[in-house]
């Protein structure tokens, strides 16, 4: 029987991931963590949930050993849009808080899930058809922090015996926990403005290609590699996922196809376009594909309808009662 950590758990991903592992492993089975209190979060209310910040190694240690943790899915980390403009902090939370979770693993065979990014690639990196291993020269403190973290999680395997897991995120498309500041932001603001108002201001350029995924199949990844059978397992972190590629433009013409009035502009924002202009416009996920079987449930059209019906349900509660 699997008993869970997972830290960062009240971001746009573990909002998700959390209620996901509750219901496949047991609600006590899995201990929810932030350094963030929300009471009235539903994470509260649905099981356990302890504050640990990730860069203490006591408080980690404390409560692995007080919950007989076995499994940690460690999302606690700055994104990259909030990393180039706190490198330093970015810095002590994304490779101090690795790190330290990393030994504590270490020292209570815990396994490891840690989500790498498609901001660990750089702009002297294969842009189409990105293969699994090629160059990574990132040029963003964000993406230092994913390469060197791709690197040590793979040392603890290969030295320790940690059973260290993980994947590279593509961009991220919820409905339920806002996104953490990161580049790919616009592909979920934009949703939440065609239902309030109809329109959007995006502050990537129109012909901006990045890979996306619907959160349902970032959280089915997540659970799956976890679950895969380490025998067939030739990569460990960092595998390539990617389940769409868009541009704004294209996001824009398929909304349009529910909300015939939406309207787009842009006012491109130099700091996260050229953060977008170093990664690359489609990802190659063979590797994760023969390995552990991943394959996406969600195309763009499919994302965009669910998203428009679970946004307007969403908003439209939340409107004060005339
Ligand atoms: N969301 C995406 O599009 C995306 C894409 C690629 C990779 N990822 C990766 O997935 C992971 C989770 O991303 P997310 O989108 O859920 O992030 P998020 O910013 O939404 O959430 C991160 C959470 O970490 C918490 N946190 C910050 N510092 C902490 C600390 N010192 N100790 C404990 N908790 C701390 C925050 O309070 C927050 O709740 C990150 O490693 C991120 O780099 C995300």
């Amino acid at each position: 029987m699997q008993r869970i950590l997972v830290t960062g758990a009240l971001g746009q991903i573990g909002s998700e991931l959390v209620p996901a592992l509750r219901a496949r492993y047991g609600a006590e089975a899995v201990v929810a963590s932030d350094i963030r209190m929300m009471p009235k979060n539903d994470l509260f209310a649905t099981g356990p949930f302890e504050f640990v910040d990730c860069t203490k190694a006591k408080q980690i240690q404390e409560v692995v050993r007080r919950h007989d943790i076995d499994t940690i899915y460690h999302l606690a980390a700055l994104l990259s849009a909030v990393a180039e403009e706190k490198p330093q902090v970015a810095w002590d939370i994304n490779m101090g808080g690795l790190y330290r979770i990393l030994e504590v693993a270490r020292q209570n065979r815990c396994a490891v899930f840690t989500p790498s990014s498609i901001g660990a690639f750089g702009p002297g990196t294969p842009r189409d058809r990105t293969p699994q291993d090629t160059i990574q020269r990132p040029n963003t403190m964000y993406g230092v922090t994913k390469v060197a973290g791709e690197l040590l999680c793979d040392y603890y395997h290969k030295r320790f015996g940690v059973d260290t897991r993980g994947v590279r995120y593509p961009g991220i498309i919820s409905h339920t926990a806002p996104p953490g500041g990161g580049t790919t932001d616009y592909a979920v603001d934009i949703f939440y403005e065609a239902v309030r108002h109809g329109r959007y201001i995006c502050f990537l350029g129109p012909e901006t290609s990045l890979d996306m995924m619907y959160m349902p199949d970032a959280v089915k990844a997540a659970i799956e590699v976890m679950e895969a059978d380490p025998a067939r397992l030739e990569h460990r972190n960092a595998f390539n996922v990617t389940a769409m590629q868009f541009t704004p433009e294209e996001l824009a013409a398929e909304i349009r196809k529910h909300m015939p009035g939406f309207t787009i502009d842009y006012r491109v924002d130099p700091v996260r376009q050229g953060i977008a202009d170093s990664w690359p416009d489609s990802l190659d996920d063979s590797a994760a594909r023969e390995e552990w079987g991943w394959t996406p449930d969600y195309t763009l059209p499919v994302m965009t309808a669910d998203m428009l019906e679970n946004l307007k349900k969403k908003l439209h509660s939340a409107e004060p009662v005339a």
